[in-house]
């Protein structure tokens, strides 16, 4: 893709009100939140949302997540929330939720490639929202990597992709979470689940029991644009296996799972997760990592679908096709 921006420094700070001063400057900052970090700005400044999608060379037809620090924001931001939808903000607003409404006529279509409808998120981080607030407007975001890379879990991670394309990193601590939110679409009776994420499906149906999962409804094309792409790929080939013993004893090789592989010290990496939670938010940052060192090839165990593990094989799988 064409280089399109120019180079500017990339200030670090730990402070939300130093980061926000950009945003309300039209400039755009990264920031943590619980599930990756995400590149913000503000969510009805053309130019700002412009600077986002070339910072990360991301594809124009992919819309933006619109992050909020207080449920009152969404009156600005959407036509009605069905009833349904209700129990869900209750439920896991703020958290690793983004829920899909009908869009008011004050989000630009660049936000939302388009669509008549708007991402909401409001996320659980501490600091996350105290910038968000400081905003004053909310803050429409991506994950902040450049595109096709893992999301990034660390601001080190996002300094890494983004170093002299963006101009300020809010500084915060690893991701809780480690990979993305789950996205839901609400717009019609039934809540669909069109990317799995942080908050599990189990979870979803206890509070709305017609929730099901977009993947094991229709064939055709992708609902959530977004899922279409090549994602979260390190620069080694990535192969999923059930269990280690399948794995070479190489140095130019990576693993990890949640069962230990026999001969760890003759791997170039190797990583246990205790359980699939640990997994999830080790993933991204193992991937990073295994490009640091030289790996060629990052072998990765399978999970059974439940839980967490619906949206870690979502990530597996997206990663290990090429
Ligand atoms: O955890 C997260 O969701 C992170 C943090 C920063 O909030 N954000 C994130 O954003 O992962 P992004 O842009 O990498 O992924 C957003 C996903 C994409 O698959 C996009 O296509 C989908 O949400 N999406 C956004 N708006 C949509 C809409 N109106 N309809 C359907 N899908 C939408
Ligand atoms: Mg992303």
């Amino acid at each position: 893709m064409k280089e399109t921006v120019p180079s500017t420094t990339t200030h670090l700070t730990e402070d939300p009100e130093t980061a926000a001063a950009f945003v309300k400057r039209g400039e755009v900052v990264a920031f943590p939140t619980e599930t990756v970090y995400g590149l913000g700005g503000a969510y009805n400044n053309p130019n700002a949302i412009a600077s986002i999608f070339a910072a990360k060379s991301r594809p124009a037809d992919n819309p933006l997540i619109v992050h909020i620090a207080a449920l009152h924001q969404l009156d600005d931001l959407v036509k009605t929330i069905p009833p349904g939808a209700n129990q869900l903000i209750e439920a896991f607003f703020p958290g690793p939720l983004t829920l899909i409404f009908q869009r008011n006529s004050t989000v630009p279509d660049l936000v939302t490639a388009g669509l008549d409808t708007v991402a909401i998120r409001m996320p659980a981080h501490r600091l996350a929202r105290t910038f968000i607030d400081a905003c004053d407007v909310p803050v429409a975001a991506p994950s902040a990597n450049r595109s096709g890379r893992p999301s990034p879990t660390s601001w080190q991670d996002v300094y890494t992709d983004l170093k002299g394309r963006i101009p300020c990193i809010l500084k915060g601590g690893l991701s809780d979470v480690g990979i993305e939110s789950t996205v839901v679409d609400c717009t019609s009776s039934e809540p669909l689940v069109l990317r799995a994420g942080g908050i599990t499906l189990e979870a979803l149906q206890e509070i709305a029991p017609t929730t099901s999962l977009y993947k094991d409804k229709m064939t055709g094309p992708a609902r959530s644009p977004g899922m279409k792409y090549r994602h979260y790929a390190p620069k080694a080939a990535v192969s999923l296996v059930e269990e280690p013993t399948y794995v070479p004893a190489d140095q130019s090789i990576a693993y990890i799972g949640r069962t230990p592989h026999p001969f760890p010290e003759q791997l170039g990496l190797h990583l246990h997760c205790s359980d699939t939670a640990a997994y999830a938010y080790e993933l991204f940052r193992f991937f990073r990592r295994s490009d640091r060192a030289g790996i060629q090839q990052v072998f990765c165990q399978t999970v059974t679908r439940e839980g967490l593990g619906t949206a870690l094989m979502d990530r597996l799988e997206k990663a290990a096709a090429r």
